[in-house]
């Protein structure tokens, strides 16, 4: 069986690529799939066989899908440009006749009103449309998304964010990964199933409280305005229209719109996910 992994040469898609091995798969099986040369070579270090492929390049995609049985679609990385890349994708899977097709949508797509959401609403919609065998993941926040800026909380005594007390079910890279490869390598995986992905939710007062307890310094959290947490972004160097889409999600967190409770993340990896508390804990360790 071909199993295609895109954007395999982002954290992600490496991720899945060793869980896929992890889990069985034969490395002669697995088509890890990029357009970064060097990560791509350090995959086939793996012992997968890798291929160039870039979403705006049809015939990459097309030679990359022929022959697949299965194919991981991780949704490009360029916010604005993903329609375009994402229609191009779609055209490739539907002329190549793949088995099955999971793609990594995000938490509550169908309803999210989250600035994020709008092209995974459009992608999933052309992936329906294009009558794939389709699997979604939805996954909700990364817990990684958080973890990076401990030094920064503890440098500043906060975390500071527009969520209210909003709850979000943010779950690690590795955790989505590990359901991705398990999708992928399910035999009985069914066409139409929808996979709404997340770890134990919490509010971003829990998260401070977690750095506090790891760290032995005191951390809370200040909530603001999402106008005021996008100025706060942007004069912490982001891109402003990056700044914006930060400060739109913690709006969609305090709406609940990155809340799961599902269930699935754990049923499809077969245990607990890591928790936020565990991660903070492992972030905090690792800087001292
Ligand atoms: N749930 C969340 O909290 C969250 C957070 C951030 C991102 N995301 C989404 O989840 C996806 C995976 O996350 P990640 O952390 O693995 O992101 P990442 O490390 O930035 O990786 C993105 C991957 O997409 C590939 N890619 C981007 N544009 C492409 C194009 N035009 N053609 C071919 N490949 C392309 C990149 O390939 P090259 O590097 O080789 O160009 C890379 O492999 C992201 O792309 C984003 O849509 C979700």
């Amino acid at each position: 069986m071909t199993i295609v992994v895109t954007g395999a040469t982002g954290q992600l898609g490496r991720l899945v690529v060793e869980a896929l091995l992890r889990r069985g798969a034969s490395p002669a099986d697995v088509l890890a799939t990029g357009r970064d040369t060097d990560r791509l070579r350090a995959l086939a270090d793996l012992g997968v066989r890798t291929a160039v492929v870039d979403y705006a390049d049809p015939a990459s995609l097309r030679d990359a899908f022929d022959g697949a049985d299965r194919v991981l679609f991780v949704s490009g990385s360029e916010v604005g440009q993903r329609i375009p890349q994402h229609t191009n994708v779609v055209e490739a899977l539907r002329s190549a006749g793949v088995g099955l097709v999971a793609y990594t949508s995000i938490a509550g797509a169908d309803t999210s009103t989250m600035q994020l959401a709008a092209e995974h609403q459009a992608t999933e919609q052309m992936l329906r449309d294009a009558g794939l065998p389709l699997v979604l993941l939805r996954n909700s926040w990364y817990l990684e998304n958080y973890t990076p800026q401990v030094p920064t909380y503890l440098e500043h005594g906060a975390v500071v964010g527009a969520a209210g007390e909003g709850t979000v079910s943010a779950a690690t890279r590795a955790d989505y990964a590990d359901a991705a490869a398990a999708v992928l390598l399910d035999p009985d995986a069914t066409p139409g199933t929808v996979h709404e992905l997340g770890g134990e939710g919490f509010t971003l007062a829990d998260l401070a409280a977690a750095v506090s307890e790891a760290s032995g310094r005191e951390v809370a959290y200040r909530d603001v305005t999402e106008d005021e947490l996008a100025g706060i972004l942007a004069g912490a160097g982001l891109p402003d229209p990056v700044a914006r889409v930060f400060a739109d999600s913690d709006r969609g967190i305090a709406r609940g719109e990155l809340e799961v409770t599902s269930g699935d993340l754990e049923r499809l990896i077969g245990r607990a996910p890591t928790s936020m508390r565990q991660a903070v804990a492992d972030a905090v360790a690792a800087r001292s």
